[in-house]
C-alpha cells in the first residue's frame, strides 16, 4: 500500500473489474478520457490480463478513501510510458465515483503519485495530457503543481468538434521545492 492523508493506493484486484467497467461506462466519467465506446466486462478483463504483463511500475493502482476506518475504492491512476534513460513518465487518473469529485481527492492522489514517482521510482519528469474542455482536471493538476507547457491543436474529435489537448508537466526539482515548502 502507498498511504497519503485521506487516501491510499493498492494493487488492482480482479474483483475491481466490474466496478471499473461501470465507472468507464458512465459518459460523464468517460468524456475526460480517451474512451468513446461502451465497454464490456470481457474487454475490461482483457485489459487487466494485458496490464499484468506490463512492467510492475506501470501497473495502475486503485485509489481508496478512508472513511471511519473503511477503505472505499473511488478510482484508479498510474504511471505509464516510463522512459528509463530520460527518467520520465506519463500519468493518468480517473475518479469513477462522481460523489467524490471536487473534494480535493484528485489533487491529493496526484500529489501522492508524484511523491511515489519522484521519491521511489527516481523519475525526473512527469507529464500528462488533458482535454482543454476538462476544466476540473486542469485545475486539479495545477493545484498539484503541474505547469502548462504546450497545446496540441484540434487533436481530439469529441461531440462533433475538434478540441485541443493540453500538455502539462512537473520536474522533480519543482516538485521538491513545493514539497519542502508544504510537506505534501
Ligand atoms: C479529473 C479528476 C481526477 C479531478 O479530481 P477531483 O477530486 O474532482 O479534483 P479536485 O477536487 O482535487 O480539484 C478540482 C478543482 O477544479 C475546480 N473545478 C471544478 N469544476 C470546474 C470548472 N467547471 N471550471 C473550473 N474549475 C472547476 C474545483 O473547484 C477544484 O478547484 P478548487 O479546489 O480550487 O476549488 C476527477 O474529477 C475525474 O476523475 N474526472 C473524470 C475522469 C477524468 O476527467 N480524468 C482526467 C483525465 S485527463
Amino acid at each position: 500500500m502507498i498511504y497519503g492523508e485521506r487516501i491510499r493506493f493498492r494493487a488492482i484486484e480482479r474483483e475491481d473489474l466490474p466496478r471499473f467497467a461501470a465507472w468507464l461506462n458512465d459518459p460523464e466519467v468517460r468524456s475526460g478520457l480517451s474512451l468513446f465506446l461502451p465497454m464490456s466486462l470481457a474487454e475490461e478483463e482483457s485489459w487487466y490480463e494485458a496490464m499484468l504483463k506490463r512492467p510492475a511500475a506501470e501497473h495502475p493502482l486503485t485509489i481508496e478513501v478512508n472513511q471511519a476506518d473503511i477503505w472505499t475504492p473511488i478510482g484508479n491512476m498510474g504511471l505509464f510510458q516510463i522512459d528509463e534513460r530520460n527518467r520520465s513518465a506519463e500519468v493518468g487518473i480517473f475518479i469513477g465515483e462522481k460523489s467524490y469529485w471536487n473534494k480535493g481527492y484528485g489533487s491529493e492522489a496526484m500529489r501522492l503519485m508524484l511523491r511515489h514517482g519522484f521519491n521511489t521510482l527516481n523519475l525526473h519528469r512527469i507529464y500528462l495530457r488533458v482535454y482543454e474542455t476538462n476544466l476540473r482536471a486542469i485545475r486539479s493538476y495545477e493545484k498539484a503543481g503541474f505547469i502548462h507547457e504546450g497545446r496540441m491543436r484540434k487533436a481530439e474529435f469529441q461531440e462533433g468538434c475538434y478540441i485541443d489537448i493540453l500538455l502539462m508537466s512537473i520536474l522533480q526539482p519543482e516538485w521538491k521545492e513545493s514539497f519542502d515548502a508544504t510537506g505534501r
